[in-house]
């Protein structure tokens, strides 16, 4: 059977409604990896090398997923992960995410290459939206972007740090979607053959902005000379220099993104830092990486409670959001699950992503016997996931 938006049960649905919405070069860049694409499918394999072992004849209809991070309160567990050019799937695509979010009460990290500037996005009075940085080779641009978060109100920067090199994904070398973005036939074609994509992009005036460096590029920019100019910026070499200083400039939380190393955790924890986000970049950056899941164990192992460690990567299921729980994440995020959502259904379809993993995730909740999401251990799974140790550098 066909799914639509509203018949759509799980996030593989709303995948493959993104899958016939968008052009095939742009369902690529959405969905691919990097290189054979072994850490995009060692993620989502990771979590089916667990299983629970459920605990019954408890009370439990009262479960929620209510969890406390950095002091405040989200309604889940779960947020959205920084995702760049999501204008570029359907205009807006920023704003829709960050709507969705606040509509459910969960964060949004709004990426540090997304089409809607910072300051928009705040002015919609979206509280729980997170900014992502990546660091410019001129560092006048990072600290200057630092300094516009500060001043419209945003209390949490996510410095992503796994990008010291451009990837090499194949799926968009082969499309020939890049920078510069270039004419090609075979693009063409598959956007005509996607008229309710073209109309959209054709009516919001073609390709967007990335709106954060347009001041630095020039008012007169175009979209694609803001983009090339981006490309000269990124990606930079951040070292933990870059840390100390955003550090001092910073006031609100600090949290690093693409951490996997417990050595790193622990420099993060001598660096002041608030927070980590354990993540292998869905997959988009070193093929030959370790699952984030894997790499959230031996952090977790490394850092104790010193510091809230979150994760992202190949959470395709309320159940997986629960197991990262279990293994010690403080919270966890999704990039591709709203992503198809939004590219299917606009906000519509990034709150259906959301609402099917809550309600997965509420399902096993009880399931295991548990009420609230601080209960979740690995004393719920099977002894053979349990040891903690031993599967990274130590
Ligand atoms: C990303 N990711 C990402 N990360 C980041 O720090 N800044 C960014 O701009 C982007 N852009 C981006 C675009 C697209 C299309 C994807 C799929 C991913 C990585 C993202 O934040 C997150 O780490 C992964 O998406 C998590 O893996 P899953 O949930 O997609 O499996």
């Amino acid at each position: 059977m066909r799914r639509s938006l509203e018949t759509a049960l799980s996030i593989a649905d709303l995948r493959s409604l993104a899958r016939r919405t968008l052009p095939r070069f742009l369902y690529d860049y959405l969905d691919g990896g990097v290189e054979d694409e072994t850490g995009l499918n060692r993620n989502v394999d990771a979590f089916a090398q667990h299983a629970f072992v459920p605990r019954y004849l408890r009370d439990v209809e009262e479960a929620r997923g209510t969890t406390k991070l950095f002091g405040r309160t989200y309604e889940q567990p779960f947020g959205i992960a920084p995702t760049g050019f999501a204008g570029l799937l359907r205009p807006g695509a920023d704003l829709m995410l960050a709507r969705a979010a606040a509509g459910r009460g969960i964060p949004f990290i709004l990426s540090g290459v997304s089409n809607t500037s910072l300051e928009d996005a705040c002015h919609h009075g979206l509280r729980q939206t997170w900014l992502q940085l990546y660091p410019s080779k001129d560092k006048s641009i990072a600290l200057d972007v630092i300094d516009r978060a500060a001043r419209v109100g945003i209390d949490h920067l996510v410095v992503t740090v796994d990008i010291p090199v451009g990837s090499k994904r194949e799926r968009d070398l082969r499309n020939g979607f890049g920078l510069p973005w270039k004419h090609n036939s075979r693009a063409t074609m598959e956007a005509l053959l996607h008229p309710g994509w073209l109309l959209r992009f054709l009516n919001n005036g073609g390709l967007p902005f990335f709106e954060d460096w347009r001041p630095y590029a020039g008012r007169q920019a175009s979209p694609m000379q803001v983009a090339n100019f981006v490309r000269t910026q990124s990606p930079a070499q951040v070292t933990w220099t870059d840390i100390k200083e955003f550090r001092r400039r910073w006031g609100g939380k600090l949290i690093l993104k693409g951490i996997m190393h417990p050595d790193d955790a622990r420099q993060a924890v001598g660096h002041g830092v608030d927070g980590i986000i354990v993540s292998n970049h869905g997959g988009r950056q070193l093929d030959r990486a370790a699952s984030s899941l894997t790499a959230l164990r031996a952090v977790r192992a490394a850092v104790g409670s010193a510091l809230p460690v979150m994760m992202d990567g190949g959470v395709r299921r309320g159940a997986d959001v629960a197991l990262a729980l279990c293994f010690g994440a403080s919270f966890v995020f999704v990039g591709r699950p709203t992503l198809y959502g939004v590219a299917a259904g606009g906000k519509k379809g990034a709150t259906k992503a959301i609402d099917i993993l809550a309600d997965e995730l509420l399902r096993v909740l009880r399931q295991v016997g548990v009420r609230e999401v601080g209960e979740l251990d690995t004393s719920l799974l099977l002894a053979s996931s349990r040891p903690e140790v031993g599967l990274l550098p130590s």
